[in-house]
């Protein structure tokens, strides 16, 4: 094993960028190209960003069913969406039959709740809160929501099937992440837990390499990543997934594509006495999933599915990973999530209103860390809390 880490150490570091943090904490963190971008890569980078912002409309092949017109529609400034489904919709439903596996009968994989004029919709989301109360071991209350969806059709009567709803992720460090060599995230793999440390950790297998990207890795690399979005989101054709055309064209895709690759991540901003927060951050076991360094990387993920539980099961199974598995998201950036947003919300379905609220949703392999989370006097939670404010 060490040896076999010696011989790609090279590797590791000479894919990477010498550096990729910007010092940048106000709402615009996310959008800033890796420094020392040549001039030409930072034009492809400017060009990238347009279509990223680019707004498409029935003459650009819209639709006719679409979630949203513009990828930075649900990304909003390059960070995550809201749970929100309105004139058009930051978030969206994936969709399967009852058995949680097929596609959904009417719906395919995924929902599309908007449409051209002189088109209807596949179906509308209505979605409510369910509020969900505890209390910590020293008594302070605390107060959750959970989602409940339904899906109706045009003529407003509940479809069944199963249902998950998600928040776009954000997208900077993305490019970095498809970086890491599958070795490094494989490394880290213990699916049968031989460590006994409650947190077993598979890497998510596909046909195509190893899923890095959506909440449950189902997605191998940027390139398809996008091609999927301009599909399922957009309504529109790519050389990848052609269906008779090319609405969006090579050159474009590989455009967005790029920009992804070269979105820096903003640096932390932590204060000497966060230090203790960071301690307890390890002490309480967050760092298991969420590894501090990743091929180097301060990314705070693993790039691996783990069971979180029935508390945040979603009923759907999607590429490697069941309806309780979810990948680790990366930490790096969260702090600046309300200046970059508006509001704060976290997981992959956006119920979390606070970082603290995300914590709480924790269950299966992280249980033992949430419960420890929760036996720290309330200053050592409020220190970690303040450490991850500062990433
Ligand atoms: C309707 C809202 C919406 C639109 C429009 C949209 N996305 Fe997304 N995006 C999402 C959601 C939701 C996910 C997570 C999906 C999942 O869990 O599988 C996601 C995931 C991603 C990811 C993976 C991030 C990660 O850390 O895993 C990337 C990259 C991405 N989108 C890029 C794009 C690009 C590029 C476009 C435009 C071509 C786009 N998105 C358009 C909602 C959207
Ligand atoms: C067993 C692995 C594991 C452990 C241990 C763990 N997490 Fe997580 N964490 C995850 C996964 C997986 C998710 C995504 C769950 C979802 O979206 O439903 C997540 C989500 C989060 C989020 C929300 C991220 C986002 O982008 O919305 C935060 C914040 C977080 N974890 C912090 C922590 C902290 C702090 C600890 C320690 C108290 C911890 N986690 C322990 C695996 C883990």
């Amino acid at each position: 094993m060490r040896r076999l880490l010696l011989g790609l150490l090279p590797l590791l570091l000479g894919a990477l960028p010498a550096r990729y943090l910007v010092q940048d904490a106000s709402s615009r963190a996310f959008g800033h190209p890796l420094p020392g971008l040549s001039p030409e890569a930072l034009e492809a980078f400017r060009l990238g960003d347009q279509a990223f912002n680019r707004v498409f409309v029935r003459e650009d092949g819209l639709g006719p069913r679409f979630v949203h017109q513009s990828c930075a529609g649900c990304h909003v400034g390059d960070g995550r969406g809201r749970p929100l489904f309105a004139q058009r919709s930051e978030a969206l439903v994936r969709t399967r039959a009852q058995d949680g596996k097929t596609p959904h009968p009417l719906f395919g994989l995924q929902l599309q709740d908007h449409a051209l004029p002189g088109y209807a919709p596949e179906g509308r989301v209505e979605l409510r809160w369910e509020a969900v109360e505890g209390r910590y071991p020293d008594g302070t209350p605390y107060r959750l929501r959970r989602p409940r969806l339904r899906v109706l059709d045009p003529e407003g009567r509940p479809v069944p099937g199963a249902y998950s709803l998600r928040i776009a992720p954000p997208v900077f460090g993305t490019g970095l992440l498809e970086k890491v060599l599958e070795a490094a995230i494989l490394a880290l793999e213990d699916p049968q837990d031989q460590d006994g440390d409650g947190i077993s950790g598979r890497a998510a297998r596909l046909e195509g390499g190893l899923g890095r990207f959506g909440w449950k890795a189902s997605v191998e690399s940027l390139l398809v990543q996008t091609a999927l979005a301009y599909r399922e989101d957009m309504g529109l054709s790519t050389p990848l997934f052609p269906e008779g055309g090319a609405e969006v064209g090579e050159e474009e895709l590989k455009r967005v594509v790029f920009y992804l690759e070269n979105l820096a991540v903003p640096a932390f901003r932590h204060l000497p006495e966060d230090l203790r927060g960071k301690r307890l951050f390890r002490e309480v076991g967050c760092a298991s999933c969420h590894v501090e360094r990743l091929a180097g990387l301060p990314a705070y993920t693993d790039l691996l599915l783990h069971d979180l539980g029935e508390g945040l099961a979603d009923g759907v199974a999607e590429g490697a990973a069941s309806p309780s598995e979810w990948r680790t998201p990366p930490l790096w950036g969260i702090g600046l999530t309300r200046k970059v947003l508006g509001e704060e919300v976290y997981l992959h379905d956006g119920r979390a209103r606070s970082l603290e609220e995300a914590i709480l949703w924790h269950g299966g392999e992280a249980e033992e860390a949430k419960r420890r989370f929760m036996a720290l006097p309330k200053e050592d939670r409020e220190a970690l809390l303040r450490f991850l404010q500062g990433l």
